[in-house]
């Protein structure tokens, strides 16, 4: 079973049938919602909104343990985590789609691993390829499947938000090479890495970054809306083409 975490513009997977809600509580707290449990032509598939089923939970606050522990206890054979982002990079445009394979992280302040507190071992994962290749793989596959395009490859810049930020910033992240930023890429992919869970994102482009491409004088959020109903449509079709693979 596939589990399906949905950002901004993903509060629900319009092609579930749903069968049933479960609360969950786990050492850390509460998941950001109850996990949803359904069916996508006939394949089991849990998913879990990011930011709450009515979006409120902003991403500094997201209780990203918590999230990952309850759907490593629900024995998920991997993780699609789905995030708009900003493009950085020129042919990123609103509306691509791509498959992340790097991450840069500038969050700070939010709880980024399993291993502290009293009684934790010192424990360092590898983390060199934070997302999993082979999902990865599947995901782009799924996409060539039902002809939906998606790009092989970004560096994902983590940011803290709930801002977004100043151009000089986004020069920045494209110095250190980042390709797309966004706001809830860390500390997920690495608490997933700390569960040995397999984890790949798709990246939605809402919007170029601030000071890029038609955000050079601002970024038009009244937009962003449009922009990730349409996307996510795309995704949903490499959604239900990767879990009925
Ligand atoms: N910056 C950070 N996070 C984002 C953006 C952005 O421009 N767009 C969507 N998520």
């Amino acid at each position: 079973m596939y589990a399906v975490i949905g950002g901004s513009g993903l509060s629900r997977l319009a092609n579930l049938e749903v069968m049933r809600r479960k609360v969950c509580r786990t050492p850390y707290g509460e998941p950001s919602g109850p996990l949803t449990f359904g069916r996508i032509q006939g394949r089991e598939v849990v998913f879990l909104a990011r930011h709450g089923y009515g979006h409120t939970i902003p991403p500094h606050e997201v209780n990203y343990c918590a999230n990952m522990w309850a759907l490593r206890e629900q024995g998920v054979q991997g993780v699609v985590s789905v995030a708009s982002v900003g493009g950085i990079r020129h042919d990123l445009a609103p509306g691509t789609l791509v498959v992340p394979d790097q991450i840069i992280d500038y969050t700070w302040g939010r709880r980024s691993t399993y291993f502290e507190g009293p009684g934790a071992p010192v424990t360092h994962v590898d983390f060199t390829a934070p997302y999993s290749r082979a999902l990865g793989d599947k995901l782009l596959a799924a996409a060539s499947a039902c002809g939906e395009r998606l790009l092989d490859g970004a560096v994902y810049a983590a940011t803290q938000g709930p801002r977004l930020e100043t151009a000089a910033e986004i020069n920045r992240l494209a110095r250190d090479g980042a390709d797309i930023v966004g706001m809830t890429g860390m500390p997920e992919a690495v608490l997933a890495r700390e569960l040995s869970l397999d984890y790949a994102a798709v990246g939605v482009v809402a919007n170029f970054a601030a000071g890029r491409g038609d955000s050079a004088q601002g970024i038009a959020l009244d937009r962003i809306e449009e922009v990730l109903g349409d996307a996510m449509e795309r995704v949903r079709r490499i959604i239900e083409q990767l879990v009925t693979a």
